[in-house]
């Protein structure tokens, strides 16, 4: 086994990221259900609805977070990004990132990384007959483990520009455990000429609310699941992007990053707290 032979090889100290959280809800799985996908459970299903209930709109926050992941490795792939790190790459669904990339040049490669174990299994079995794309079971914030898993290493030997996907991840990680130097340190062990993709959600409570829009309530969906939500403002987010130089149109609302008709006309500015970007580190 590759990455997967790391995770939890010795029986004593059983990896926390191999148990599969079955009593609370889990914002993977939760996202997986926004999306259409079956990889969710009975308690992710409850929370999803609850939270959709109490913030209208917050399904279709996932589906527009996931266009705009998809109109990124599209854009990338297109300026001839060739290999890609996806950090937090989630439960596999429509539209992943090999696909779009490998649609553009079939010689793309593609390693995702998630700590998730549905999201890993699900990804080991959808990518097994699939060349060039794999995935690491790791925690993001551990980077020497992901940057020394031999996937990662063989794609940072190329010397060649890698597409760094951080896409509705770092909301997932505290100030504590500094997302901006996690992001700066990805960035440094790639070459010139490699780009960040980032998504990030913003405190869903500063958008203009509705008569019975109840924003906490919806939030405590998310507080009482496994990876809590840190939400941060744009201003917050925008020094995760010190050290590249940001494309058009910069960091803006998720629908306005360089929009096609794939954007469904149900997705409203109002009711999406998500602000995304794209990089491009220069030196
Ligand atoms: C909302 S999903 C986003 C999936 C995909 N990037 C997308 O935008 O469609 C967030 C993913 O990040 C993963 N994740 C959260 N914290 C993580 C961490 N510290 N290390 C690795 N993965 C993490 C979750 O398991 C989940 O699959």
């Amino acid at each position: 086994m590759k990455a997967g032979g790391q995770v939890g090889s010795n029986p004593f100290e059983p990896d926390p990221i191999v148990a599969v959280v079955t009593d609370r809800p889990n914002p993977a799985r939760m996202y997986d259900y926004y999306l259409g996908g079956s990889h969710n459970l009975q308690v992710d299903r409850d929370a999803a609805d609850a939270a959709e209930r109490a913030w209208p709109g917050i399904g279709f926050g996932a589906q527009a977070n996931r266009a705009f992941l998809h109109r990124a490795t599209g854009f990338l792939a297109a300026a001839g990004i060739d290999q890609f790190l996806d950090l937090g790459s989630g439960i596999p669904t429509v539209g992943n990132v090999h696909e779009i990339a490998q649609q553009v040049n079939p010689a793309a490669r593609v390693v995702y990384v998630d700590a998730e174990p549905v999201a890993y299994h699900a990804s080991k079995a959808l990518l097994a007959d699939v060349p060039n794309a794999d995935i690491v079971h790791a925690d993001l914030r551990d980077i020497d483990r992901v940057l020394g898993d031999p996937l990662v290493a063989d794609m940072l030997a190329t010397g060649r520009p890698v597409g760094l996907m951080m896409v509705a991840v770092l909301h997932f990680v505290p100030d504590d455990d500094d997302p901006a130097r996690l992001v700066s340190d990805y960035l440094a062990a790639m070459p010139a000429g490699s780009c960040l993709t980032l998504s990030h959600g913003t405190p869903p409570w500063l958008l203009p609310a509705r008569e019975h829009d109840d924003p906490e309530t919806a939030n405590e969906q998310y507080q009482r699941s496994t990876n809590p939500v840190y939400f941060r403002t744009v201003e917050q987010i925008a020094p995760f992007f010190a050290g590249v130089e940001l494309v058009e149109p910069g960091l803006v609302h998720v629908l306005d990053w360089r929009p096609d008709d794939r954007i469904n006309p149900n997705w409203k500015h109002d009711r999406i707290a998500i602000h995304a970007g794209v990089g491009r580190k220069t030196n």
